[in-house]
């Protein structure tokens, strides 16, 4: 960690309805009203309105899991920037590894949705990451460059301010298999150097978070990595206590 404001985000993924939305939100509030760490909560599209109006004047943002390119029209299924904003949100993750290999989501597309999502206001979480498969065959680094590139095409520096990178190595999401501090440093440090080599000094102020695995046990070592600022939580955010715990990692 820098001086690079950290932020950790939970992302819920397909889980909790309005109701238990609300449950788990009155948990987590108190537990991390006190934290250094920029907190957000990416919902269901459902619960962003129950998590914006209960965490109104807390520290906790709220955000969504997709965003469209478009602002309107014949995009069945989808959502746009105008209907989150209206509705209190404030970051989107875009390009998550889920959407990538269930949902057809591209680099291309990743990049339309960065673009629309940072031009409407939004702050984008924009996630990278290599399979197993490519971790194997040694091409990490070849595979992120294209992810980075790609997704993040046309976007001038200036723009970086509002831009969230998670590198989340498909491998260690949801299977508890985490990336030692080692790997994880090493995959952020080349996202870092490749940003460089896109918006020159600018990528020392992105904030990149690792995602995967990451929990209440393996949040302080992840943290303590010079280019991890921050993390992008699925399974412990479900948990007030375990995130609160990652929430306040001590570095
Ligand atoms: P897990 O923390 O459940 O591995 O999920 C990580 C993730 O995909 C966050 O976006």
């Amino acid at each position: 960690m820098t001086n690079r404001k950290p932020i950790i985000a939970g992302n819920w993924k397909m889980n909790n309805t309005k109701e238990n939305a609300e449950k788990l939100l009155k948990e987590l509030i108190p537990l991390v009203a006190d934290a250094t760490a920029e907190v957000v909560v990416c919902v269901p599209y459902t619960a962003i309105e129950t998590a914006v109006k209960l965490t109104k004047g807390t520290n906790i943002a709220v955000g969504s899991q997709n965003v469209s390119w478009a602002d309107s029209g014949a995009f069945t299924g989808e959502i746009s920037a105008d209907m989150l904003l209206e509705l209190g949100a404030k970051y989107a993750i875009i390009g998550h590894s889920e959407r990538r290999t269930m949902f057809g989501e591209t680099d291309e597309t990743v990049n339309k949705r960065t673009k629309q999502a940072i031009a409407k206001g939004l702050i984008a979480i924009v996630c990278i990451g290599e399979t197993l498969a490519e971790r194997q065959g040694g091409i990490t680094e070849s595979v992120l460059k294209t992810q980075i590139l790609g997704g993040l095409k046309d976007i001038p520096a200036s723009d970086f301010d509002k831009i969230v990178i998670a590198y989340e190595p498909v491998w260690a999401i949801g299977t508890g298999l985490v990336a030692t501090d080692e790997q994880a440093e090493a995959a952020v440090a080349y996202t870092r150097r490749e940003l460089a080599a896109l918006i020159g000094k600018k990528a020392n102020e992105v904030c990149i978070q690792y995602g995967g695995s990451m929990n209440a046990s393996n949040v302080d070592g992840l943290m303590a990595q010079p280019n991890i600022d921050g993390g992008l939580i699925g399974g412990a955010s479900l948990k007030a206590v375990d995130f609160a715990r990652v929430v306040k990692f001590s570095a």
